[in-house]
């Protein structure tokens, strides 16, 4: 068997640029101790395929894949077609037990307590579906879900006739301990299942889920967190959440490939829950989580990607990765708060956001904020541009795109 793509082209005669060629190794890290800003340009450089025009702050709904995880697929991809592997690539029917026992020691969980999805939306859909819960049970949830969250529930209700609450989230929470207040002293009689991301996607709020979590659990109710933004853009440990379920994407900030999920079920739970996508295997009790990848064939160069994002978020650090990311949203930050018609969503409390940050806009109509979009499509700049602005950061973002948008709102609006 071939170690490399070269082998395979070697082989067929192929030409070896047309397969994936060796990363740029990353920069030295004596070039971060004495000028951290030109380690975090060439990482943008060499590692990534932006170009330096794009100015990309909209990393909250998809992530981009750095050079190393495109050669991953591209690199399997490759051998697979050419039957170069000793295995047949197949997942949907494997329990890929390398893959994850390399996600779970990064996720802070067991292998078995852990399947691979294809995003955050599918994970969310088999927790929703797969918990028993009957007509009159209700489900606690707050009023910031994304729709990929909550729909399932919502279904749910259609369909058997729960009972579905929200919580109203004030904007911006005073503090972490108000929120886990909130959302505890919603829990009623007949509530068995609280539901709330890790992350919101409304406006990035991190919330206290450990906190929530451990008092939950004392009253008997199943937690279940949609972690879509939480693995890359916080540290995280499932293990110390202490969560009954929880769905993630790393997609969005892991560095991971589109089409990547992650589906966390605490031990205790392996087998009360139901698989949604059935195959052969489905009440193979034995399998553990992996029972929750049994879905038929699919794309297994997306996993390798997906590790190689890991991989790579791991050799740069993930307190670096984390401390670049937060330290360009509190920059947005203090610039949005010294601007007089935004008013600010996320909290001055640095545990209270990691690298979202949302703003709405007093006092101006749509047909004044038009131009500014016009411009940042124009200057292309990718946001979530409105009436309420979010912000992403990452570690490819750089303080003049930053510069750029905040510079771009005041030349129009003043
Ligand atoms: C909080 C939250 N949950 C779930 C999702 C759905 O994620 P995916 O598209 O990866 O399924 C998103 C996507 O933006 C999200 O923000």
């Amino acid at each position: 068997m071939f170690k490399n793509a070269a082998g395979a082209a070697a082989l067929f005669g192929l030409p070896a640029q047309k397969f994936a060629k060796a990363a740029t190794p990353l920069p030295d890290g004596s070039l971060f101790d004495h000028d951290p800003e030109a380690y975090w340009t060439k990482i943008r450089d060499e590692q990534f395929l932006l170009p330096h025009w794009r100015v990309f702050l909209q990393n909250g709904s998809l992530g981009v894949a750095p050079k190393p995880v495109l050669e991953a697929v591209v690199d399997y991809l490759t051998r697979s077609a050419a039957l170069q592997l000793e295995e047949y690539p197949r997942w949907g029917y494997e329990t890929l037990d390398q893959h994850r026992t390399e996600m779970a020691d990064y996720l802070g969980c067991k292998k078995d307590e852990l399947a691979f999805t294809h995003n955050a939306t599918e994970a969310l859909s088999i927790i929703a579906n797969g918990i028993d819960l009957k007509s009159g049970d209700e489900v606690v949830m707050t009023d910031q879900e994304h729709p990929s969250g909550k729909s399932g529930w919502l279904e749910k209700q259609a369909r058997y006739g729960i009972t579905v609450r929200e919580v109203k989230i004030p904007l911006p929470p005073k503090n972490p301990e108000q929120l886990t207040d909130l959302m505890i002293s919603a829990i009623g009689p007949r509530t068995r299942v609280l539901f709330f991301s890790g992350i919101t996607t409304t406006t990035g709020l991190v919330f206290p889920v450990r906190q929530i979590c451990e008092a939950a659990r004392a009253k008997g109710v199943i937690t279940v967190v949609d972690g879509a933004h939480m693995q890359g853009q916080v540290p995280l440990r499932l293990s110390d959440l202490g969560c009954d379920y929880y769905a993630g994407s790393p997609h969005k900030w892991l560095f991971a490939p589109a089409g990547s999920g992650i589906l966390y079920i605490r031990e205790e739970n392996l087998e009360k829950l139901w698989p949604l996508v059935v195959t052969a295997g489905w009440d193979d009790k034995k399998l553990k989580a992996a029972r929750f990848m049994m879905m038929g064939t699919n794309n297994r160069a997306i996993f390798e990607g997906m590790l190689a994002g890991l991989r790579f978020h791991k050799q740069i650090g993930s307190e670096r990765v984390y401390n670049r990311m937060h330290q360009l949203a509190r920059m947005a930050r203090e610039k949005a708060e010294a601007t007089p018609y935004i008013e600010l969503l996320t909290p001055a409390d640095d545990r209270m956001y990691g690298s979202l940050m949302t703003f709405q806009i007093k006092g101006k109509t749509d047909e004044q904020l038009k131009p500014v979009g016009d411009i940042f499509l124009k200057n292309k700049v990718w946001t979530i541009w409105g009436q309420r602005v979010r912000l992403s950061t990452h570690i490819h973002t750089r303080p003049s795109d930053v510069d750029l948008f905040f510079n771009t709102v005041r030349e129009v609006l003043g």
